[in-house]
Order: structure tokens, then C-alpha cells, then sequence
């Protein structure tokens, strides 16, 4: 088909171009019709822009816009016009002018659109990802995309600026879980072998470090057959990063650099030359999380001291059973109201981290306090208030119970607070680092030691000589990088040596033989000279998804998953044909009906 190709995008004309004959390609976005006056919104990446067919318009071109419908794509050649000053739209980039359209040809029709193109779409997600053609055209999207466009090269240009080199690895690997369950990949030729999704590059940078390669990067995708959720995908792109020859701090270092540049270059926020850091106790005893979103305060506040002087019964037996008793203030608020059913749905917050309750107080008028368990805080009130902070028409909020529990589910009651009453800027960016993190955690299913990140991440020099008799106590070379509340980045230095990496092995219940066979690749190639190394790994998706103030990374992923781990635009996963089942010597064994 023959066409007017364009000469300036939907985004660019201005009042200066008056008087220019142009040609615009785009999709049609509004067609208001005033009086036999079509007043077109031609839109595409870059804008959007008014074109008129006037009652002048040659005849021709009249009835060729009378058969536009939204989303119809077309060419537009037409004379810019200058609006006059009252008719200027300021909302708009190309507001100043308006096309005057002298010839129009449809270059494809569009069939009736399921939802209209607007700025975001409100249509259910699984219609927005049928139709992911169509919502990627909502401005919304195409800036998302866009960000995440420049977030990647923004990286890019850092690191290569820095010496890094950009090194592929492979997506058909070895199975090697690393936590999560693997995606297999059956092998034609080997019949019963299967590659594997890598869930990471993890062992191939390490053994990239072992060649010799000493900064290392990727823009890499990750596979993980795990549920989907707002902040996780089947498949997602991590910045994977090793470096040889580095200590903790030289990656924190960088990373704090190279994120330093990123958000200047493409959102043009200046963030701190370093970022908090925070021990892993310290922040579950503080914020009652091991990814604490610091864009508001509300620190947890140890009060064992206050209770056991206190007269209520449940706190002091918790006490007596070795527990903790810790206390969160809730700031009085003008928008939320601290009735009991608001006590009751922050109390539900609570018991879903196993609290058995949540007990509550109000500050009254001249230091007293109010209702719920003060009665049993006769003669503490000052201390109680003086150490809280607290002002009139604050709550203090209590959970009492073993250590980890107090802080899980009081923390999951300040972060419901923190966005219940509004404590934070959206537009802020909070970065912090954990560090200090247990080397293993104990799996009470299996009845064994795990690895708490991964098993190749190095115990602090301090715990060498425990780490078999008091595995719990160990701590680990380990850092995330949390922003917002949202763990973005998770790394550690690794071990590099085999005898340490065996006994980690051993303790996470792997013995030799098993590891040999499973891990031997990497066994061997710490046989030949592997040099001290660490790394980190920040997910691309949750990083952009956060700067671009969402909270499901399926906003910034062209084609995501729905939560049922679904495509619905093209329908995968699906049925195969028999003869590639055949080839693949793969018979299907159905599961069994239910009920
Ligand atoms: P980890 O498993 O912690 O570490 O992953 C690192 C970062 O990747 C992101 N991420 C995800 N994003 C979306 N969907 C998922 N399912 C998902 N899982 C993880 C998170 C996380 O912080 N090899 C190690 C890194 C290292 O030690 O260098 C690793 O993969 O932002
Ligand atoms: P009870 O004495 O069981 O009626 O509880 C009095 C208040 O204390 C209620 O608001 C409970 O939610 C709360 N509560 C009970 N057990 C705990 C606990 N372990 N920690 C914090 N609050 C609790």
C-alpha cells in the first residue's frame, strides 16, 4: 500500500511550525464530531496532536472521516495552524497548534476496542493482558516502558563506564535449585534429561570470577517456578553483578554510585552519597522486618521493663516464658479514627504473623491513659507515655509474644498504619542497606539446616570455627538493598574455598557425594586458582516498578504473567502436539480428578 509517510511524530509541533505543510502517522485516539467539524486526537509515542477536518476539507477527505473509529491507524497530511490564544490547550505538549487536514487515508482499521486507550487503563487485568497490544498504547504504559528503558541503559552506561564487561550466560543449564523450584527443559536427544531455566546466574559468575573476568555484568532473566504475586514473575531480569578481588563495602559502594547515577539521568532525583545500613537484628527489632521501609518512622519500642511492673497477666507470663513485650505508637490522626473496628482490623494485621492479640491504649488529656489494658498500667503512665513519645489522642499498640513473632507482627501493624494514616510521601525514595544477616535458617518441615540466601555466600570470619556446632548463631557476608519496603537487591561475598564449601554444604544436609554430583562443576573449578569474590543481583523489575510508583512489577513488564502463572494474551502454557510429546519421550500423566 502506498502512503504518506511522516514527517514529524504526534508530540513535536509547536507554535512556530505555523504555516507547515506535514504528515502525520498515528492511531486515532478522539474523534469529536462538532457540527460536521471532526476534531481528531492523533496519537502516538510521542504525543498527541489535534487535527481538524474542516467544512473546507476536500470532499473526499470529509467522507474518508466519516469511517474513522477509535484506533483506526492513519495518515495525515494537513497545514499547522497556530490556535489563537484562547483556544490554546496548556495540557497539552502540541497545544498551540491544530492540523488542518488536506489529505487522510486509513492505513488499517481497528475492530470495536474492549477498553479505551486512556492515560491508565481501568479495565480488569486479565482484559488488559489479553489485549496487551492495546494497553501498551495507554500513556501510562508506553512512560513505563519507556523508564525501564532508560533505567537498562542508564546501568549500561555506569558500569561499562566503569570497566565492566557485559558477559551472557546461558538459559539452558544444569539443575541446580537455589531455593526455588526449577523449570525443566526435556532434552531430545538424552531421553529423561532435562536442562534447566537458570533461577539465576549465580554459579556461572562465580565461575566467570574463576577465568579471570573480574567485573562482570548482565542484564539477566531469571526463572523461578514459584506463585506469582504483585511483586514477583515466573520469569524477571535481574542486574546480575560479580567482582573479584572485593570486600563487602566495595559493593555497597558501587552500588550506592551506580544508583546514585541512574535515578539522577532518568528521574532526575538526587538520593543520598550512602545509604542507611542497618543490621539484620537491628531492623526486625526495630521495624519488624528484615526489608524495613524507612520513608516514615514508627519504630517498635522495647517495653519488658514497663510490663512486668505492669498488672496484666498475659504480658508477664509471656515474659516469664522467656518472650518480649513491644510497643508501637499511632500517631493521632485526622483522617482515620481509632474506633474499636479500626483496632480490630489492625489487630487481624497482627494475627496473621501468628499474634495471638493486640493490645491497645489511648493517651488521654494530662498524661493519663484510656481504655483497652491501661487499667492494668496504674502508676506507669508517665514512663509509659515519656518512652513512647506519645501525645493526646495517640494510641500505644502492644504484642507480646517469643521474639521474632513481637516483631513480624507488629511491624506488619506499623507498615498498615504507615499507609492507613498517610505517614509517607509516595514520591520519596528510601534506600537502606541489611547487612549482617544468619547464615542458615532452620527448615522445621524438612527438620534441617538451610541457607538463609544462598549456599555460596561466605560466614563471617568470627563464626568459622562454630558453624557446625551453633549453625543458628552464624552470621553471613550478606547484604540486600531495600527500597521502600521492597527487598531490590540481595548479594553476598561468596566462599571460594572448597573445604568451607563443603561444610556449608554439609550442614544444609547436601553430603559429599550428593555434592559432588551436584555441584561438582563448581567444586572443580575451585580446584584451579578461584579468586576471592562477591557480588549482588537488583531486580530490574521491582526497582522500576517502585520508581514508577506502582506496586505490581506487572506495570513494567511488557508481557507479564497473570497471578495464575498465564499468558492470556497468547494462552501459555498449553497443550502440545502428540508428536513433539513423542520426540521428547514424554508421556503426560494426568493428575488425578478432585473429589
Ligand atoms: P535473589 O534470589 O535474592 O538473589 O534475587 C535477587 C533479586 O531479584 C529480585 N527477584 C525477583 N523479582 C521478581 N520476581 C521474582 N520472582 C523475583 N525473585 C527475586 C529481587 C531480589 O532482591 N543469585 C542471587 C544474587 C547474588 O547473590 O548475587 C539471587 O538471585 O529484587
Ligand atoms: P484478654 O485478656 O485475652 O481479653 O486480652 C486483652 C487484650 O489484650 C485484647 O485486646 C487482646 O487482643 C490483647 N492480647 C491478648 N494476648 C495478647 C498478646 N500476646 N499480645 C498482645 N496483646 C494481647
Amino acid at each position: 500500500m502506498e502512503y504518506k509517510q511522516r514527517t514529524v511524530t504526534c508530540g513535536e509541533l509547536r507554535k512556530a511550525d505555523d504555516g507547515r505543510l506535514v504528515v502525520l502517522n498515528g492511531w486515532v485516539h478522539r474523534d469529536r464530531n462538532h457540527g460536521g467539524i471532526h476534531f481528531i486526537n492523533l496519537r502516538d509515542r510521542y504525543g498527541i496532536t489535534q487535527v481538524v477536518v474542516g467544512e473546507q476539507a476536500p470532499e473526499e477527505v470529509v467522507r474518508t472521516a466519516e469511517k474513522l473509529r477509535v484506533e483506526f491507524c492513519i495518515a495525515v497530511e494537513g497545514i499547522v495552524h497556530a490556535r489563537p490564544a484562547s483556544m490554546v490547550n496548556a495540557e497539552m505538549a502540541t497545544g498551540e497548534i491544530e492540523v488542518e487536514v488536506t489529505s487522510l487515508q486509513i492505513l488499517s482499521t481497528c475492530d470495536p476496542v474492549p477498553f479505551l486507550i486512556d492515560e491508565e487503563s481501568d479495565a480488569k487485568e486479565d482484559t488488559r493482558l489479553r489485549y496487551r497490544y492495546l494497553d501498551l498504547r495507554s500513556n501510562g504504559m508506553q512512560k513505563r516502558i519507556k523508564l525501564r528503558h532508560d533505567f537498562v541503559k542508564a546501568i549500561r552506561d555506569y558500569l561499562c563506564g566503569r570497566g565492566f564487561y557485559e558477559i551472557e550466560t546461558p538459559t539452558l543449564i544444569r539443575s541446580t535449585p537455589e531455593g526455588a523450584r526449577d523449570f525443566l527443559v526435556p532434552s531430545r536427544i538424552y531421553p529423561g534429561k532435562f536442562y534447566a531455566l537458570p533461577q539465576s546466574p549465580q554459579l556461572l559468575k562465580q565461575i566467570l570470577m574463576v577465568s579471570g573476568f573480574d567485573k562482570y555484568f548482565q542484564i539477566a532473566r531469571c526463572y523461578r517456578d514459584e506463585d506469582a504475586r504483585g511483586d514477583r514473575q515466573l520469569e524477571f531480569t535481574q542486574l546480575d553483578l560479580e567482582m573479584s578481588f572485593v570486600k563487602r563495602d566495595d559493593v555497597l559502594l558501587l552500588m550506592e554510585q551506580l544508583f546514585g547515577y541512574v535515578f539522577e539521568r532518568t528521574m532526575d532525583v538526587k538520593l543520598p552519597e550512602h545509604f542507611t545500613r542497618l543490621s539484620w537484628h537491628d531492623a526486625m527489632n526495630t521495624y519488624g522486618v528484615d526489608k524495613p521501609d524507612l520513608r516514615y518512622g514508627l519504630p517498635l519500642t522495647d517495653v519488658d521493663d514497663l510490663a512486668k511492673e505492669s498488672t496484666f497477666g498475659t504480658f508477664k507470663a509471656v515474659l516469664e516464658a522467656g518472650g518480649c513485650v513491644k510497643a508501637l505508637r499511632a500517631p493521632a490522626s485526622d483522617t482515620v479514627a481509632f474506633t474499636r473496628k479500626y483496632i480490630t482490623e489492625l489487630e487481624d494485621a497482627a494475627k496473621v504473623y501468628g499474634a495471638k492479640g493486640l493490645a491497645w491504649m489511648k493517651i488521654g488529656s494530662n498524661h493519663t491513659l484510656e481504655g483497652g489494658v491501661s487499667k492494668f498500667f496504674v502508676g506507669q503512665e508517665r514512663a509509659l507515655i515519656d518512652r513512647m513519645e506519645a501525645n493526646e489522642g495517640d494510641m500505644i499498640l502492644f504484642v507480646a509474644d517469643q521474639w521474632k513473632k513481637t516483631c513480624n507482627s507488629l511491624g506488619a501493624v506499623r507498615i498498615k498504619l504507615a499507609r492507613d494514616l498517610k505517614l509517607f510521601d509516595p514520591k520519596d525514595f528510601a534506600f537502606c542497606w541489611i547487612i549482617d544477616f544468619p547464615l542458615f535458617e532452620f527448615n522445621e518441615d524438612r527438620g534441617h539446616w538451610e541457607a538463609a540466601h544462598h549456599m555460596f555466600s561466605m560466614p563471617q570470619a568470627q563464626y568459622l570455627d562454630t558453624l557446625e556446632s551453633d549453625p543458628g548463631s552464624v552470621k553471613g557476608d550478606l547484604y540486600d538493598l531495600v527500597l521502600n519496603g521492597y527487598e531490590v537487591a540481595s548479594g553476598s561475598i561468596r566462599i571460594h574455598d572448597i573445604e568451607l564449601q563443603k561444610r556449608i554444604f554439609r550442614i544444609c544436609n547436601i553430603p559429599d557425594e550428593e555434592s559432588e554430583v551436584r555441584f561438582g562443576f563448581l567444586l572443580n573449578a575451585f580446584r584451579y586458582g578461584p579468586p576471592p569474590h562477591g557480588g549482588i543481583a537488583p531486580g530490574i523489575d521491582r526497582m522500576v516498578m517502585i520508581m514508577a510508583g506502582q506496586s505490581s512489577i506487572k506495570e513494567v513488564i511488557a508481557f507479564p504473567k497473570n497471578t495464575a502463572a498465564v499468558s492470556p494474551m497468547d494462552d501459555a502454557p498449553s497443550y502440545v502436539d502428540q508428536n513433539q510429546l513423542d520426540e521428547l519421550h514424554l508421556i503426560i500423566k494426568q493428575p488425578e480428578q478432585k473429589g
